[in-house]
């Protein structure tokens, strides 16, 4: 049974136990984003199925999923989705104190007022592929149930240079989102803000931090094994699947 309740442009699928959402791609309506409320387990086929019937419902030509690891695509992989982007997964131990330093570099809790610069550094820092939009930029801030958001380099007179996203969920520390303008980067803003939020899930108390990033991305694997993460194979992979094809 399938109860679906719409929100503005996004729609939250009850199925069975399995919680899903289901909202346009960024400014690429005809694309579905489906992302895993309940992550961890396999969803069945059959809400897998249910999905891909909603999605066609609503109009949208393709469906794009969150990143799965490997037992949450099977199913959707048995359903015809086809591999897009593979991510690595890295993770590491936090055990305070940690002996990593910011660099002196200045930063701060992201305002509301900065969410406009925080999407404009995305924008530049990302291919249009990984990009944040509003939607997402939220969703990223609510994926668990603590967060902290963080600028950096907030000069009073000048646009944030970059913006972390970190979030907490009981003894796990995950680091949502980062990206420094390109013209800024290679100026110890990044590793800041990392070593900001190891130091923050440190401080409550988590014992693991994890980081995924398009495998490809050798900058920022570089940072993230300098800062002590090592990769969890076989990582995590987005999937999609052409509904008009079907
Ligand atoms: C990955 C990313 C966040 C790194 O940010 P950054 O601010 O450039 O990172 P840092 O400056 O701390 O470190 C980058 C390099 O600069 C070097 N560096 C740091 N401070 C420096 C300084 N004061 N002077 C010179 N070099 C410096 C570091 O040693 C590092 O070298 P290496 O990684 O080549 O060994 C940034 O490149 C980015 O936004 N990329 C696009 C988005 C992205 O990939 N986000 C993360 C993945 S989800």
């Amino acid at each position: 049974m399938l109860h679906r309740r719409s929100g503005q442009e996004s729609a939250t699928l009850r199925l069975g136990h399995h919680r899903l959402r289901l909202r346009p791609w960024a400014s690429e309506t005809e694309i579905g984003l489906l992302i895993l409320l309940t992550s961890g387990s396999a969803v069945s086929d059959a809400a897998v199925a249910a999905s891909i019937e909603s999605a066609a419902a609503q109009g949208y030509l393709r469906i794009r999923t969150s990143a799965l690891s490997h037992i949450e695509a099977e199913p959707f992989l048995r359903a015809g989705f086809e591999p897009r982007q593979q991510l690595a997964l890295l993770s590491r131990p936090i055990q305070p104190p940690l002996s990593e330093r910011n660099g002196g570099v200045s930063i701060r809790r992201a305002r509301r007022r900065d969410h406009n610069s925080v999407l404009d550094v995305d924008h530049a820092a990302f291919e249009p592929f990984w990009q944040l939009d509003t939607v997402g930029l939220h969703e990223a801030l609510r994926a668990t149930p603590f967060r902290r958001f963080r600028v950096a380099r907030p000069d009073p007179d000048k646009a944030p240079a970059g913006y972390a996203i970190s979030g907490r969920s009981g003894p796990s520390g995950y680091l949502q989102r980062l990206a420094i303008s390109p013209r800024q980067q290679g100026q110890g803003a990044g590793t800041a803000l990392v070593v900001d939020g190891l130091t923050w899930m440190a401080r409550w108390g988590a014992t693991q931090a994890w980081v995924n990033t398009p495998q490809q991305n050798t900058g920022a694997l570089r940072l993230y094994e300098r800062l002590g993460f090592e990769p969890v194979p076989p990582g995590l992979q987005v999937l999609e699947l052409e509904i008009s094809g079907l």
